[in-house]
């Protein structure tokens, strides 16, 4: 197996045939892109099942009543969900179409987290008739909507109490959650935080069971989990005299992954050491009878490493002493991180991985918006129309955020196995853009 320079950036399984091609999960992804067409979204399995246990393992050796919910939001797909559960996940879902996915995957209610800052009635009805596992509440609106829902339907449901930590995790604005400036959850510093255990604990409908904090995504650093535990667990240490018992904690999700060659995240030994042992420090410093089952939301990192995205080269525009456009036939419709936030990413030419960087260029999208630039400022070797460009890295948050803008039909999704491909979900055609259109 040869190896290349952005290797760290690729699935597990990644490597170079003797064809020069780059083959994930045992394929060669020209064969992949020939029998499914492109763009195409590409998930290695054993990545997925092997970051699933890593999950399960690192947390559980150090922590031992820990649960990892997969966050649904990085990406969710009926067959996804099959392989989630069959690895011992729950899931985390931002709304009632995510839980249905999920439930058709055959994740158990029980299983399922609901968070959301905005949940309607209905859809909290229907996960509190569904069995859903808890609620994590987000306002005091939503508190009120639950005591109607749990009266109309007749079930106690369980929840948690998504707090705002005041923590600045240092990522990107968008993607920082747990900061005072913040649309999510009751913020501990103004005493709203309070007042919503004093409603929760008073509320006949719902049963406070514990306490949730998603600092950020994409986090590099350990220690503002460490302090988010320490805020949060000294906040449910203060809420005692309220009656209030801890028994559940969540410090959400958000560990890094690396996106270009230079990223080294932390591995997830390094962010399961920081936070188990921060929370079992500080239920000592409070004086905890008991450790709260520690729940982790990761999503971005056990779907992102896995996906690959593969595009085919068309047009190309050079600028004489400016930059060279390499045109390719997805984009922003299917990945609109770097548009969204600047997010970057490697990328390399699939058929040509032996060949050295020939030149610098960019690699644009097909969508009609200025800024549908997928990556800037590439070394790649010279391409030529029909080349496969594979952009690694992007199995979060590209299809789960995928549009229909400029009315492209949404890529088709494989996952890839020792060799063998399986569709896990088909290319939109032109009747399914206009499916839902009412003439
Ligand atoms: C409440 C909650 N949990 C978990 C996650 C997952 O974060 P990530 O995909 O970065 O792990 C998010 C992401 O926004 C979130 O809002």
């Amino acid at each position: 197996m040869n190896d290349f320079p952005t290797r760290n950036v690729f699935p597990h399984t990644a490597a170079i045939n003797a064809q020069g091609r780059l083959v994930l999960g045992g394929c060669d992804v020209m064969d992949l892109a020939q029998e499914y067409g492109t763009p195409l979204y590409v998930y290695d399995e054993e990545t997925l099942r092997r970051v699933c246990r890593q999950y399960r393992e690192e947390f559980g050796s150090r922590y031992a009543d820990t649960r990892v919910i997969y966050a649904a939001k990085a990406f969710i797909n009926v067959a996804l969900a099959g392989l989630l559960r069959e690895e011992g996940l729950g899931l985390d879902v931002a709304s009632g179409g995510e839980l249905a996915v999920g439930l058709a995957g055959g994740m158990p209610a029980a299983e399922v987290y609901f968070h959301g800052n905005n949940k309607g009635g209905d859809e909290l009805a229907e996960a509190v008739r569904g069995g859903i596992g808890r609620i994590v509440v987000d306002n005091l609106h939503e508190l009120d909507l639950l005591e109607e829902v749990t009266q109309e339907v007749g079930r106690v449901q369980d929840i948690l109490l998504r707090v705002s930590p005041g923590v600045d995790p240092h990522t990107h604005a968008y993607i920082s959650t747990g900061a005072l400036d913040s649309k999510f959850g009751f913020p501990i510093e103004t005493g709203q935080a309070e007042e919503a255990v004093r409603q929760a604990l008073a509320s006949k409908g719902v049963r406070l069971v514990g306490l949730h904090c998603h600092i950020g995504s994409q986090l590099f650093e350990t220690e503002p989990y460490v302090e988010a535990v320490r805020i949060v667990l000294g906040f449910a240490a203060r809420m005692r005299e309220e009656g209030f018992q801890l028994l559940e904690f969540s410090p959400g999700g958000g560990f890094a992954i690396a996106y270009t060659r230079d990223d080294e995240p932390p591995s997830v030994a390094t962010f399961a050491e920081a936070i188990s042992s921060a929370v079992k420090r500080e239920c000592e410093a409070q004086g905890f009878d008991s450790q709260p089952t520690l729940v982790i939301e990761p999503g971005r990192s056990i779907v992102g490493p896995a996906g690959v995205a593969l595009y085919t080269v068309g047009s190309r525009k050079a600028i004489p002493g400016v930059r060279s456009y390499v045109s390719v036939d997805g984009g922003m419709g299917d990945n609109i991180r770097p548009a969204l936030y600047q997010a970057q990413y490697e990328a390399v030419v699939a058929n040509r991985m032996e060949q050295e960087p020939a030149e610098r260029v960019t690699i644009a999208g097909r969508f009609c918006e200025s800024g549908d630039i997928l990556v800037r400022d590439v070394d790649l070797p010279a391409t030529e129309p029909g080349d496969i460009i594979a952009i690694p890295a992007s199995g979060a948050y590209c299809p789960a955020m995928a549009s229909n803008y400029n009315m492209a039909p949404r890529p088709a999704i494989v996952l890839v196995r020792d060799g063998a491909a399986r569709l896990i979900r088909r290319r939109e055609t032109y009747q399914d853009l206009m499916a839902a259109d009412v003439v």
